[in-house]
């Protein structure tokens, strides 16, 4: 009896450490695509009379309160508000301590039609000549209505400067999108890289389209009044209407959403780069033109000579359509743009593209595909230590749900998928390593699903 136990246990132990070997041997190469589903709730938006929308209580009382970086260095914030009942004054009143508003600073409003919605009274402004690592209040509107708020500027332009972004893309304005953003608020994100598709009001037809608009706002400002979100734009933000008569890309994003995009040289407000504490990032537009000789090709080109990996060594790419993706929804929409920039993602060695679009969560290994030139060359992606990681965090939470079916089997780039809602968080910890996690929103809960540790690309 003691002997046949004697065997068994040794048969086990031979077993184990088999199993322990057989794993070892692939890891690194064979991705891995999570079959984890999980209940949701269905992908319908939030009601309009929901408290996730409440409008600010008295007159004029200013709403939809977002702030974003206002310069390339992070001593400016752009505040943005909109005003319903008359235009208000565009001034913000700030200080360093609570309810003492030393300054102000005065901005500008605008506002527009879409078919026949008129929006409120959009006030844009920039608020500079900041210090760095400081926390300060501001005020806007008038009376009895004013309302307060604060943020903390970054830490300076240092290789060292530790920091922690957010990453949300795809948001929308369901309960999953709801889901996404407070599980967000209480990851400790200092400021979100959003990745585009904002309010999915496309969705909707003629004066719903604004008032979806007007309703995202009030729905993030719980986030982005207090902390700088860095947009870039996804397809939604297009709304090319012509059944409205509505024809001119981007018109509610652009009124809304103001980038800094002069401080970097750019002529256009859809693409732009910051420094942030230890990052550069560079925010790409995929629905404007980028082939060779566009402004936007000319401007990535020289942006990139302007990078310095001394001061700044993490260099981040936003964009909203993935280069590479694995997911059968929207497979190969990002190619144009791969031919277009992929060489120089591996030549200035960037650390992390961020996209959205696809409505499920992938990070890829280090690879590239830059040999292949259609008459030669090897046509598929291979392991590349100077490229990028590629993720995708197309899983905010929007109406049009979850991007559920993957290519099978899944492709040796693949490193790890899930298609499931969540956000992600970088926390930079200085000029060599960054701590890097996806959330999924577990049923109401936050859990760190992808954890993997970055290594710098230039030190
Ligand atoms: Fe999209």
């Amino acid at each position: 009896m003691l002997r046949t136990t004697g065997i068994h246990t040794s048969f086990f132990r031979i077993l184990i450490i088999s199993y322990v070997l057989l794993s070892s041997v692939g890891y690194g190469s064979a991705g891995t695509t999570s079959s984890f589903i999980r209940s949701v709730w269905p992908s319908i938006d939030i009601p309009l009379d929901s408290e996730a929308f409440a409008i600010p209580k008295g007159h004029n009382a200013p709403q939809q309160v977002h702030i974003t970086q206002g310069d390339y260095d992070g001593k400016a914030v752009i505040i943005s508000w909109v005003t319903t009942d008359e235009p208000g004054p565009s001034k913000v009143q700030y200080g360093t301590s609570k309810e003492k508003y030393e300054f102000s600073a005065k901005g500008s409003m605008t506002n527009y039609t879409f078919y026949n919605y008129k929006s409120g009274y959009i006030h844009h402004c920039l608020v500079d000549g900041l210090e760095h690592e400081t926390k300060y209040y501001y005020k806007i509107g008038m009376g009895d209505s004013a309302r307060e708020f604060w943020f903390q500027t970054p830490p300076k332009i240092d290789p060292d400067s530790p920091y922690t972004y957010g990453i949300i893309g795809d948001l929308g304005q369901t309960y999953n999108s709801l889901s996404t953003l407070e599980h967000y608020m209480q990851s400790g994100g200092q400021a979100v890289l959003f990745v585009g598709d904002l309010s999915y009001a496309d969705r909707y037809e003629y004066d719903d389209v604004g008032i979806r608009w007007d309703l995202w706002g009030r729905f993030v400002e719980r986030s982005a009044a207090y902390q700088p979100w860095m947009w870039s734009v996804g397809n939604h933000e297009i709304e090319y209407m012509p059944k409205m008569g509505e024809v001119r890309p981007f018109k509610s994003y652009l009124h809304r959403y103001a980038t800094p995009f002069l401080a970097s040289k750019s002529s256009n407000p859809l693409w732009y780069a910051i420094r942030r504490a230890s990052a550069h990032i560079i925010v790409l537009s995929s629905y404007s033109p980028f082939v060779k000789y566009t402004p936007q090709w000319k401007w990535l080109r020289e942006e990139l000579t302007r990078m310095d990996r001394e001061k700044t060594p993490w260099l981040i790419v936003l964009m909203h359509c993935p280069i590479y993706n694995s997911n059968t929804a929207h497979f190969m929409e990002g190619e144009s743009m791969r031919a277009a920039f992929e060489s120089w993602f591996v030549q200035y060695k960037v650390d992390i593209i961020f996209s959205g679009h696809v409505h499920a969560y992938e990070r890829s290994y280090r690879i590239s595909n830059i040999h292949y030139n259609v008459s030669s060359g090897d046509p598929y992606p291979v392991p590349d230590k100077s490229a990028p990681i590629y993720i995708t965090v197309g899983d905010g939470g929007n109406q049009e749900g979850l991007a559920g079916r993957f290519k099978v089997p899944q492709p040796d780039y693949s490193a790890f998928r899930e298609a499931s809602y969540g956000h992600s968080t970088l926390e930079i910890k200085n000029r060599t390593h960054a701590l890097y996690h996806w959330n999924r929103n577990d049923d109401g809960k936050k859990m760190a699903t992808d954890s993997v540790v970055f290594f710098n690309q230039y030190w």
